[in-house]
């Protein structure tokens, strides 16, 4: 069993396909372990996405991760953090495979839907970053 951290971001949210999103983890056998909907600052999104401080979409990807309210939940399953990775598809939507979440809900590398950890070490402290071990279970 693993956990991973899933953001649905504030595009989805605004199209109000939250609950579709959900579905298709949890028909796919991902358990959503916490769940929470929030409003990220600009610290908190910063701090986030420290990794990509150095790029040269931070500054967007910092404007869009707060332009709007945000669900961040534990997934849990068995190799979750490929599965929810396999799910969403690729970062690019244009490059996602038919049926997956990016492909079927995302209109650009931006505004892409869904963030999923990239590896179990990330999932680890991308859950910590949201969630105390209170939250989850
Ligand atoms: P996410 O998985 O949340 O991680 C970082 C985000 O930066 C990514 O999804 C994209 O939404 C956004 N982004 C914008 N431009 C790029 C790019 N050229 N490469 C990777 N991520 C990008």
């Amino acid at each position: 069993m693993q956990q991973t951290l899933s953001i649905i971001k504030p595009d989805a949210v605004k199209k109000g396909v939250i609950g579709k999103i959900i579905d298709r983890f949890e028909s796919n056998g991902l358990r959503v372990a916490a769940a929470k909907k929030i409003k990220l600052s600009k610290c908190d999104a910063k701090a986030f996405y420290a990794i990509h401080s150095q790029r040269p979409f931070f500054n967007d990807l910092v404007d869009f991760m707060t332009s709007g309210p945000v669900v961040v939940m534990v997934l849990e399953g068995e190799n979750a953090v490929a599965k929810n990775r396999e799910l969403m598809g690729a970062t690019n939507p244009k490059e996602a495979t038919p049926g997956t979440i990016r492909a079927d809900f995302a209109d650009s590398i931006d505004a892409n839907a869904v963030h999923g950890s990239d590896s179990l070490e990330n999932a680890k402290n991308e859950i910590a970053f949201f969630f105390s071990s209170r939250e989850i279970c």
